[in-house]
């Protein structure tokens, strides 16, 4: 049995990932792929009590801590969950993987990268997604997609310089990750940017006749 694939998606809050996510599996799973939605922080038990912490408005937690939760989080997650899944030939896709990490705890709360580097090498056993869909908005239009009555996390409270910081790391993520990550335009209809993430997928993976 071949191996499943591995699609992460990202982008700032706001850009509508979640809801996309769940019409590509069900885009998938018609053309008789099996797929397993997943996210990080969280993904697992233990990983979802990490993700609590990190989101609770409460909690003081300083950029190198934050980083080591996002890694415990994300070990704990590819242990348990993703490689077991992509070995049983299942697809996984994640909202939100390694690139968060460079973009909010390294662009965005100025951990060095090479620091975020050493956690990369020695605790993520070699997982690399084989696509990322990043879904390019910026913060000022994002911004103006926020639930009003939503109550904001502990990120969605950080003020407007460190989502600035977070979407132009993205984009440099982009540039030094071409043939990885794809860039979706999100300022369009939810319907568009499916259809251009299903476009990007059947031809990122043109082998499995999608
Ligand atoms: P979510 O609400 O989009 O699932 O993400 C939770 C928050 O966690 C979001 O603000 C981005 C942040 N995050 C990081 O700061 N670093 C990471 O490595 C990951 C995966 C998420």
């Amino acid at each position: 049995m071949s191996k499943g694939k591995f699609i992460s998606f990202e982008g700032i809050e706001g850009v509508g990932k979640s809801t996309t996510i769940n019409h590509i599996k069900k885009f998938l799973e018609k053309k008789d792929i099996d797929v397993y939605c997943t996210r990080e922080p969280g993904g697992t038990n233990f990983g979802e009590s990490i993700r609590n912490i990190l989101l609770n408005n409460k909690s003081i937690i300083y950029p190198e801590a934050e980083l080591l939760l996002m890694f415990a989080s994300r070990n704990q997650h590819i242990e348990e969950v993703v490689i077991p899944k992509l070995e049983k030939g299942i697809w996984v896709l994640c909202d939100r993987f390694i690139d968060a990490s460079y973009a909010y705890q390294g662009y965005g709360k100025k951990v060095k990268s090479n620091k975020i580097d050493l956690l990369v090498k020695n605790f993520t056993k070699k997982i690399q997604p084989d696509l990322t869909i990043f879904f390019n908005l910026n913060y000022d239009l994002a911004k103006k997609r926020f639930p009003k009555n939503k109550k904001k996390d502990r990120f969605e409270n950080l003020d407007n310089e460190f989502f600035y910081d977070v979407y132009s790391g993205y984009l440099e993520l982009v540039k030094s990750n071409k043939k990885r990550i794809k860039v979706v335009d999100s300022n369009q209809s939810k319907e568009k940017v499916c259809n251009e993430i299903k476009k990007i997928i059947t031809k990122t993976f043109k082998n499995f006749n999608i």
